[in-house]
């Protein structure tokens, strides 16, 4: 490694657990240099991939480059997951989730009962003629969509969704996030246990039921799956929702194109997920001496794979800080590429549409409140810490 090894402070100004204001520069200043920097980890020295080519390149080559680099990180608190495995274990355990996520077990009265939580959750501050959008709407509603799926009691939502943030505060309180691991393992277990006997029809049941050629997924499989999704389901979409409601609120001109239609409201939503990728970073680890964007790579190489830096990369993307919901294409990798491509995409589609839409409608005049930039903020996840609005007070429905 004859490259400066930098740190995440000296070229983020943040540091891995304080929010990150503005990566991007220090993405395009990387992504203009000979080929990917060394960056400091808390774990260890890592490869930062930055270039929309090379991202494509290293996701898509699983064979050169293996997610066995998850096990360090992610793998010590959810347990053994589909994220760092590779070849055909990836492929069995893939299949056995997929269909729990695909299209089709999505269908059905989904959107409609998302939209009557979203009401729900509109009902309790509509009157107020304010609210913190973020605090009140989007760090709950997507989670409780997905709780209902996987068919938790409501009386639970609060002390799971407590146990999935502990998760991604690993960095700052590493024994917190251990604890919140093997609590909700306590509290998953039975809950298995007991669809394996009595199927109730949501995901839990669907998964402990799933056979591939005879093989099934053992209870400790599926909580350590479960321990994932939840966390997948508790700091993605809700970053997306508040970002795009960020990005519209501060321009109002496509704030009232993206209202004219759901097919507009999907590009904004698609556009968010570009210029504020939610998961700005994966992680990889070379199987073999290779080379990224004409750099040599040793085997066992530890490497950042940086989705958010992909996604303002100038050479595939014109103009690329600037957001604008009629961008085409748009190919976008804010839920990966290759194997791994985010097996809750669908879901969070879903998710996003009907939440916006339903404040969108709702809402009525809404604005930022005064003092209020949407400033939106991070390194591994994105999006705004508060999001302060006005809009006019009305009463909740019946
Ligand atoms: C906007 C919201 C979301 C974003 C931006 C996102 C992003 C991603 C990304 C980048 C990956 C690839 C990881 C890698 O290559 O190592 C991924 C994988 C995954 N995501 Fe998502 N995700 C989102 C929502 C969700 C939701 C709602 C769920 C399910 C509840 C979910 C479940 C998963 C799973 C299970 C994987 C692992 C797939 C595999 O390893 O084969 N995601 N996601």
């Amino acid at each position: 490694m004859s490259a400066p090894i930098r740190t995440a402070i000296e070229l983020f100004g943040g540091t891995e657990v304080d929010p990150v204001p503005n990566p991007y520069p220090a993405y395009a200043r990387i992504r203009s240099e000979d080929g990917p920097c060394l960056l400091q980890t808390l774990m260890n020295v890592s490869y930062l991939i930055t270039r929309y080519d090379d991202v494509r390149t290293v996701l898509h080559d699983d064979a050169r480059f293996s997610s066995r680099a998850n096990e360090d990180g992610i793998g010590i608190i959810m347990g053994r997951t589909i994220v760092q495995m590779d070849g055909k274990e990836h492929d069995l355990h893939r299949n056995l989730i997929s269909p729990a996520l695909s299209p089709r077990a999505l269908r059905g009265d989904l959107q409609v009962r998302a939209r009557e939580i979203a009401d729900e959750i509109i009902d309790e501050f509509i009157g107020d003629g304010h609210a913190d959008l973020v605090k009140q709407f989007s760090f709950t509603y997507p989670l409780r969509v997905f709780f209902e799926i996987l068919g938790i009691p409501r009386a639970d939502h609060d002390r799971l969704h407590k146990w999935a943030s502990s998760f991604t505060r690993v960095g700052a309180d590493p024994a917190g996030a251990l604890d919140a691991a093997a609590a909700m393992g306590e509290y998953l277990m039975p809950v298995v246990h007991e669809r394996r006997t009595t199927p109730t029809g949501d995901l839990i049941s669907r998964l402990a039921h799933a056979e591939v050629d005879g093989v099934g997924l053992a209870d400790e499989e599926i909580a350590s799956f479960l321990r994932l999704l939840v966390v997948a389901g508790a700091e993605t979409t809700y970053h997306v929702i508040g970002s795009c409601i960020s990005a519209l609120l501060t321009h109002p001109d496509q704030f009232n194109r993206a209202r004219e239609s759901n097919s507009a409201l999907l590009s904004a939503i698609n556009e968010t997920l570009r210029w504020e990728s939610p998961v700005q970073m994966v992680m990889r680890e070379t199987t073999e001496a290779t080379s990224v964007g004409g750099v040599e790579l040793p085997e066992g190489a530890s490497l950042v794979v940086a989705l958010g830096a992909a996604n303002r990369d100038e050479r595939q993307f014109d103009d690329p800080d600037r957001f604008d919901i009629e961008r085409t294409p748009n190919e976008h990798v804010a839920f990966g590429l290759g194997r791994h491509y985010c097996a809750g995409s669908r879901l969070a589609y879903l998710e996003a549409t009907v939440g916006l839409s339903t404040l969108f409608e709702r809402l009525r005049s809404l604005r930022l409140a005064p003092q209020e930039s949407g400033q939106i903020v991070g390194l591994a996840f994105r999006g705004p810490d508060r999001l302060r609005v006005e809009f006019e007070a009305e009463a909740p429905r019946a």
